[in-house]
């Protein structure tokens, strides 16, 4: 790969302080991203060294590695980064929450190595750019015993043009039953059964590859590190499914007692199975029927707001959690839309932008011959005519045995049909209900829940951080309690 050739020469530590200073103004004033590249006559040890001591004096938190160091302002982050033969500053705006780069909570100890590397490969997603010989370290990270850790891995990988599937996915014995749990409990707002459009055991092992799926933990957690007095004793997860982004949240957060509220009969075993070796108690019921406690410090729910009535949603989170209390809620948002046909638009494009994501890099002459199949009408189908979606659907759900020892990237092809099956109930309107961002934090402030911080983690449609993508909102539950209820 050729290198650009450097713009500016710096003899100094001061010059690059003013490049660095002139790209975040850059990067405030509206400029989405901006890549400077320089030869340097200063060694890279002294330049660090100064980078950091500015970062401090501009009080900018500051996280560091081998070769280079990020710096995070708001609205904008940097990294600088030593390569070959140059020093690259690249800056981009991020997202509106003005409090991001606020002071945070300490990293849990037993959980320092998760959130060190978390840090690292959070790093490289943001910079836009892996380092020459970053790729190694991301192929270990892909085997590393952290699904937080694979799953990221995987994803930057994937960014930056390699189809990776996590180990433990590669690793998971598909043929071996999990068998089926016993009946969830009624509830209200549990309405229509996830299983009957999703394939709940292709999702347990398929939805690693999500693009942005494990980032929007990271922000999760971070929001929590960022928003609480102190690190959670207790944590309420809201929607569990099989339980991937629930053993997350444990491995960043192990000294939390986990509480998983999931009504699916299909995703409950292998939410137990998954979550074994965690502090986690799985409740086979839905939130509204919930008959836990009603002082969790931080209640979560991720991916399943959107399954949902968005008001009763909303309302069994803040009902569970305590006065002042945070709530953190990820989940894919699509653009506004003002009618059926624009919802249906909105939630067709997003989809897809996942599954363009997903198979970017895909080489479908390597895949098994069912795959390769897959993946063509994936590609070629006409994506403007919503009713033959439901075709291609039928398609695509065709012949799907598990290739054993196969170590193409094929798991890639079976989540996509997995968003195909979202996208297509999300156009039905049928247990798949997506809203967009600003709406949701109005039904939000409406019950009586502030808005602390929004990021975009992941972008599918439009370049602004209210369009669509995966999101992660917090909300703080007021410490009053409501005027009806107080004693006069
Ligand atoms: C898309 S899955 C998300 C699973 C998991 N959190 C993830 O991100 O992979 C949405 C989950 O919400 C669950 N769900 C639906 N209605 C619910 C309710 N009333 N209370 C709690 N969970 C509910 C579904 O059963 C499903 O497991």
């Amino acid at each position: 790969m050729e290198l650009p050739r450097p713009e500016l020469l710096i003899n100094s530590v001061e010059r690059l302080e003013s490049v660095v200073a002139k790209v975040v103004q850059e990067c405030q004033n509206g400029l989405p991203e901006r890549v400077i590249h320089l030869s340097s006559g200063v060694g890279w040890p002294a330049l660090r060294k100064c980078l950091s001591t500015y970062a401090r004096r501009i009080e900018a938190p500051v996280e560091e590695w081998e070769s280079g160091l990020r710096m995070r302002l708001p609205r904008v982050v940097v990294v600088i980064e030593k390569r070959a033969s140059s020093v690259v500053v690249h800056g981009h705006r991020a997202g509106p929450g003005g409090t991001r780069g606020g002071a945070l909570l300490p990293v849990p100890e037993r959980a320092a190595e998760v959130w060190q590397l978390a840090g690292y490969l959070t790093g490289l997603a943001d910079a836009g750019f892996v380092l020459t010989g970053a790729e190694e370290r991301l192929r270990a990270a892909l085997k590393h015993e952290s699904w937080l850790v694979a799953t990221l891995a995987c994803d930057v990988l994937n960014r930056f043009g390699v189809p990776a599937v996590p180990r433990f996915v590669r690793d998971h014995e598909p043929h071996r039953s999990v068998g089926t749990g016993a009946p969830a409990r009624g509830d209200g707002t549990f309405t229509e059964v996830w299983e009957a459009r999703i394939s709940v055991d292709e999702y347990a092992l398929f939805e690693a590859v999500h693009p942005g799926y494990a980032v929007q933990m990271v922000e999760l957690g971070r929001m929590v590190r960022s928003h609480c007095r102190a690190l959670p004793e207790s944590v309420l997860d809201v929607g569990s499914g099989p339980g991937l982004p629930t053993v997350m949240l444990a491995e960043m957060f192990p000294g939390a007692r986990i509480d998983a509220v999931e009504p699916s009969p299909a995703a409950i075993p292998h939410l137990v199975r998954n979550t074994a070796a965690h502090a986690v108690s799985v409740h086979r019921t839905g939130i509204t029927d919930f008959a836990g406690p009603r002082d969790y410090p931080v209640t979560v729910s991720v991916g399943a707001s959107h399954h949902m009535d968005t008001r009763m949603f909303l309302r069994g989170l803040k009902r569970h959690t305590a006065p002042g209390g945070l709530i953190v809620v990820a989940d894919e948002m699509v653009a506004p839309y003002a009618s059926e046909s624009e919802r249906s638009r909105a939630v067709i494009d997003h989809h897809f932008a996942y599954i363009d994501q997903a198979l970017a890099h895909v080489p479908d002459s390597h895949l098994p011959p069912a795959e390769q199949l897959r993946i063509r009408a994936l590609r070629d189908t006409d994506r403007r005519v919503p009713e033959l979606l439901a075709d291609l659907l039928e398609e695509v759900r065709q012949d799907r045995w598990f290739p054993v020892g196969d170590d193409s990237p094929w798991q890639r092809v079976r989540f996509c049909v997995l968003e195909l099956e979202a996208l297509v109930a999300g156009v039905d309107y049928d247990v798949e209900r997506k809203t967009w961002v600003e709406n949701f934090m109005t039904l939000a402030q409406d019950e009586g829940l502030e808005p602390v911080e929004h990021r975009r983690v992941h972008a599918t449609v439009g370049g602004r951080d209210l369009d669509a993508g995966t999101h992660v909102v917090a909300l703080r539950k007021s410490h009053l309690a409501p005027l009806a209820s107080r004693t006069l």
